[in-house]
């Protein structure tokens, strides 16, 4: 997606080999008009897959999870990091280490909200080593919902988690595809 590419290299920073700040349009302030392309891209890639619920965790994987889900007007559910105090249901839950934060969170999606009648895509701001994916991707299969698809703003494809996931047969649609943040310079796959 050439303009989300832009938008990277013009105001991504990179802070090491491994991150890559984009918090000026994607994980702080957010570019709503590039958050409503990046859907209807996403929308497009997986279209004729009869969406029903859209999925993601908290925080920053929610404004694009709730643009896609906006534009297939569907719910977007999205995975909590702590149990809320008003938690009374019975919920699905897995672990996932935060690669960033360094610590480990508990995700946790309640249970009536998710079902076997659900075809269920992920969205979420960064694809990196899966860890938040590959726990979501748990809490969808405890449901017996079915999993169209992951689908991620930015993909670190230096970083194994998309390529993890291809390898188990799940389709996996990045926007942006870096390669590497090497020396500071951003470079995307071809
Ligand atoms: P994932 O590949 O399934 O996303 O799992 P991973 O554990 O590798 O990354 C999950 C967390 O790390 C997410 O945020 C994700 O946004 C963040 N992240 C990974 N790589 C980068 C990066 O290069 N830059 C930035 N800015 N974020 C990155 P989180 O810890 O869940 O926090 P948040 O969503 O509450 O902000």
């Amino acid at each position: 997606m050439r303009r989300l590419k832009d938008e990277i290299m013009e105001n991504g920073v990179v802070l090491s080999d491994t991150i890559l700040k984009v918090d000026s349009f994607i994980n702080h302030q957010v570019d709503v008009a590039l958050m409503r392309c990046v859907a209807d891209e996403i929308v497009y890639r997986f279209r004729g897959e009869d969406i029903t619920k859209v999925v993601t965790v908290e925080s920053s994987g929610i404004p694009p999870a709730f643009m896609v889900a906006n534009c297939l007007n569907v719910p977007l559910l999205f995975a909590k990091k702590k149990a809320p105090s008003t938690q009374t249901d019975d919920v699905y839950s897995a672990k996932a280490w935060s690669f960033t934060k360094k610590v480990e969170s508990n995700l946790t999606i309640t249970k009536k909200y998710l079902d076997k009648f659900d075809k269920v895509l992920i969205v979420d701001d960064f694809l990196a080593t899966g860890e938040a994916t590959n726990a979501l991707i748990s809490i969808v299969n405890m449901s017996g919902a079915r999993l169209v698809g992951v689908a991620a703003v930015i993909e670190k494809c230096f970083q194994d988690g998309g390529k993890k996931l291809r390898a188990s047969g799940i389709r996996v649609e990045s926007l942006a595809r870096v390669k590497s943040l090497k020396n500071g310079v951003v470079l995307f796959e071809v």
